[in-house]
């Protein structure tokens, strides 16, 4: 089995930040990050912040916020953070060639034995792996955000990853607390993803149509089958209720839905305005910097009451 201690993260931005933190959690690990833009010293405070906010729910004890800190140590150059790594993660923005370069940059002085992984939110591992040597030993990883309360890893094996790489990868997380899921093939948006955007493109269609505003489709669902989703997914959800009943209701309801390969014209309008949401104060609804405010607040403290309340409260 592959032992993972050292963990390196390259791209110290929003996810970085949080995965460098999900690591250092653990009492095992030592995480280095290299970031080409970002100072060392935002690395920390924002690390701080975070674990403070835990502090404060009373979900940490202090003590450990100090001890979790001392575990990180950013590096001045990309070498100098994962030369002696055992899983490398990038973090870094969004566009293959980036990614690509930075893995054969990456295998020309990381250990042989290292495994290295991609945070890609949608893009093809196996693509991003294909112009190194070491394709076998780079995986998919995707963290969601934010990284140190979502507990779901999707595991993405691309066509070439080596099962020992796998192993290795879902073995380490689950020491460090997270809940990694293995995605056998890799497709665009891997397996969350789709699932999360199927419900969006239905979402933003029912709007489009005029059948409800969009305040009433999230109400909808935050009232409704959303209660049931941290208990009960659609396939046990679909043994429960019967799959004759489920056939039946696909047979009227399927020719009904959403089935656009492309992104809704009212999306596309909304972005040709410039009302793009929270950034700009206007998206599907109006948001005042207090409602902005408000909506982050809830939704971390809703992650961090839920996943820190006692198993069978
Ligand atoms: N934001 C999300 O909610 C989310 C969720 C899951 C996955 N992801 C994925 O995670 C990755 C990072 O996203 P993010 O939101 O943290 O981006 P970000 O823009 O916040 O951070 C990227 C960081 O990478 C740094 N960087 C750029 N090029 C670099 C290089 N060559 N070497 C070292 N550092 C470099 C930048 O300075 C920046 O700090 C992307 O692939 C994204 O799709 C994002």
């Amino acid at each position: 089995m592959i032992e993972i201690r050292h963990v390196a993260i390259i791209g110290t931005g929003l996810m970085g930040c949080g995965i460098a933190q999900v690591f250092a959690s653990h009492p095992d690990h030592c995480v280095t990050t290299f970031d080409s833009h970002t100072p060392a010293s935002s690395v920390q405070q924002r690390i701080r912040e975070n674990l403070e906010r835990l502090v404060r729910k009373k979900v940490m004890a202090p003590k450990d916020l100090s001890a979790i800190l001392s575990r990180i140590s950013t590096a001045e150059t990309m070498e100098a953070a994962a030369k002696t790594a055992d899983l490398v993660i990038e973090c870094i923005p969004e566009d293959m060639v980036l990614k690509q370069n930075l893995f054969c940059d990456l295998e020309k002085v990381c250990k042989p034995e290292a495994v290295f992984a991609s945070n890609t939110s949608v893009m093809s591992i196996t693509e991003i792996a294909s112009k190194t040597r070491r394709r076998h030993r780079i995986v998919g990883t995707h963290f969601w955000n934010p990284p140190y309360l979502i507990p779901l890893v999707e595991v993405i094996k691309s066509d070439d990853t080596d099962e020992r790489v796998m192993a290795a990868t879902m073995a380490v997380l689950k020491k460090t607390g997270k809940h990694p899921v293995r995605v056998n093939k890799d497709v665009p948006g891997f397996l969350a993803n789709r699932l999360q955007h199927a419900l969006w493109r239905e979402a933003i269609s029912i709007v489009a149509h005029g059948i409800a505003d969009a305040a009433t489709v999230d109400e909808a669902i935050r009232m409704g089958f959303g209660l049931r989703l941290p208990v009960l997914g659609p396939m046990e959800n679909a043994d429960m209720v019967g799959n004759d009943l489920v056939l039946s209701i696909h047979n009227y309801i399927l020719p009904h839905l959403e089935n656009s390969p492309l992104p809704s014209p009212l999306l596309q309008e909304r972005v040709d305005k410039g009302e793009l949401g929270f950034k700009t104060g206007k998206g599907f609804q109006d948001w005042s910097p207090e409602q902005i405010e408000q909506s982050r607040k809830r939704l971390t403290e809703y992650l961090i009451d839920t996943l820190s309340a006692p198993k069978g409260a």
